[in-house]
């Protein structure tokens, strides 16, 4: 007996039963032939060491203590006028670019990734996503903010509007119901949002963000957010990660949709969402502050959307080598800086070894 050609990308579709045990072969990241509901056997193995790490890292937001956060925070010459301001956007920024990068894997992606092995995966990314979100209310309720002001900020703050609306394009057109991969025009699209979010927005514009706060925490200021920042950035260099393989593997797949045209323009996608963080940069350090200015931000994004293209298989754009902030990836590494701020009450084991950045 062969598998019956299935366009059930659902699971949710009527059983065939009696249909014959499926071929590892048949499973594919998208369009695939093979039940998505079967786990084994299994063919990702990378999406499911995903899956393991992730688990791995679990942490939650209430267990690191804000005390010396909100004595600092309400202190009046605790903070410089400066540094609120970027303490706030940057709040203001993730609190919904948690929700936006959460409902884009739940109603977008996870319906076309034909594979159970990646779903698992994005089953324990979005209760991470969860887990971010959560960090942002307990910071407001901690600190006291304007409930309003941060959550309503990428409505009223146009260098975090820009970013958020340049992303939302590529996942609007996905999130139509009738939309479905199995040709290059949808294929491309879908490869187009995966891009959007996993390389761009959790792979880029997270990372000023980062730094922003790390530079606070590296200075004994707001170390209990600085170490949920830490413990974020280390769900989100596995998601970044698990998106790159995604990515690469439907290129392995789909050898046709990976066109020298379609290269240049996700080239393109590359260089502008840099300029949109440099922006965003500009914005949130007008005079600069804690080590880091605007311009090191811009040498920084370039290093890093450099460093992006190269892990999806394409051109430097910028040809940046230098890495103004080193200390990012010391501060990323968990392991090497355990109790890197001392604030946590609890212990998690730690993840596994993958690359942090
Ligand atoms: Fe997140
Ligand atoms: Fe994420």
């Amino acid at each position: 007996m062969t598998n019956v050609e299935t366009t059930d990308a659902t699971g949710l579709g009527e059983i065939e039963v009696g249909a014959a045990r499926i071929n590892v072969d048949d499973k594919r990241m998208i369009n695939a032939r093979a039940d998505v509901n079967q786990l084994l056997p299994m063919k990702y193995t990378w999406a499911w060491e995903k899956y393991l790490a992730g688990c791995n890292n679990h942490w939650m937001p209430t267990e690191v203590a804000m005390q010396a956060d909100i004595a600092l925070w309400k202190s009046k010459d605790g903070l410089t006028e400066d540094e609120r301001q970027m303490l706030k956007r940057n709040l203001g920024f993730f609190a919904t670019a948690e929700s936006l990068v959460a409902n884009n894997i739940v109603l977008a992606v996870y319906r076309q990734i034909t594979n159970p092995e990646c779903r698992q995966y994005l089953l324990r990314q979005a209760f991470e996503e969860a887990v971010h979100t959560h960090t942002f209310q307990y910071i407001c309720e901690s600190l006291g903010l304007v409930e309003g002001e941060l959550f309503n900020m990428y409505r009223e703050v146009p260098s975090i509007s820009d970013k958020d609306a340049w992303a939302l394009k590529y996942t609007q057109h996905l999130e139509d119901p009738d939309f479905k991969t199995g040709t290059p025009e949808a294929d491309t699209a879908f490869l187009r949002d995966l891009v959007a979010f996993y390389v761009i927005f959790e792979g880029m514009w997270f990372y000023t963000g980062f730094a922003q706060i790390l530079s606070l925490g590296r200075r004994n200021k707001m170390v209990g957010i600085a170490e949920q920042y830490q413990y974020i950035l280390r769900d989100e260099s596995i998601h970044l990660n698990f998106g790159i393989d995604c990515i690469n593997q439907i290129k392995i797949e789909n050898p046709h949709l990976w066109t020298p045209e379609f290269q240049e323009e996700v080239r393109g996608m590359l260089k502008e969402a840099c300029e949109l963080e440099v922006k965003y940069a500009r914005d949130t350090m007008p005079r600069g502050m804690l080590g880091l200015s605007a311009q090191l931000c811009e040498q920084y994004m370039h290093f890093i959307t450099d460093r992006r293209a190269q892990q999806i298989g394409l051109q430097p754009i910028f040809g940046e080598t230098e890495n103004p902030f080193p200390w990012m990836s010391e501060a990323m590494d968990l392991k090497k800086e355990k109790n890197f701020f001392e604030t946590r009450v609890i212990e998690y084991q730690s993840g596994g070894a993958l690359d942090w950045d």
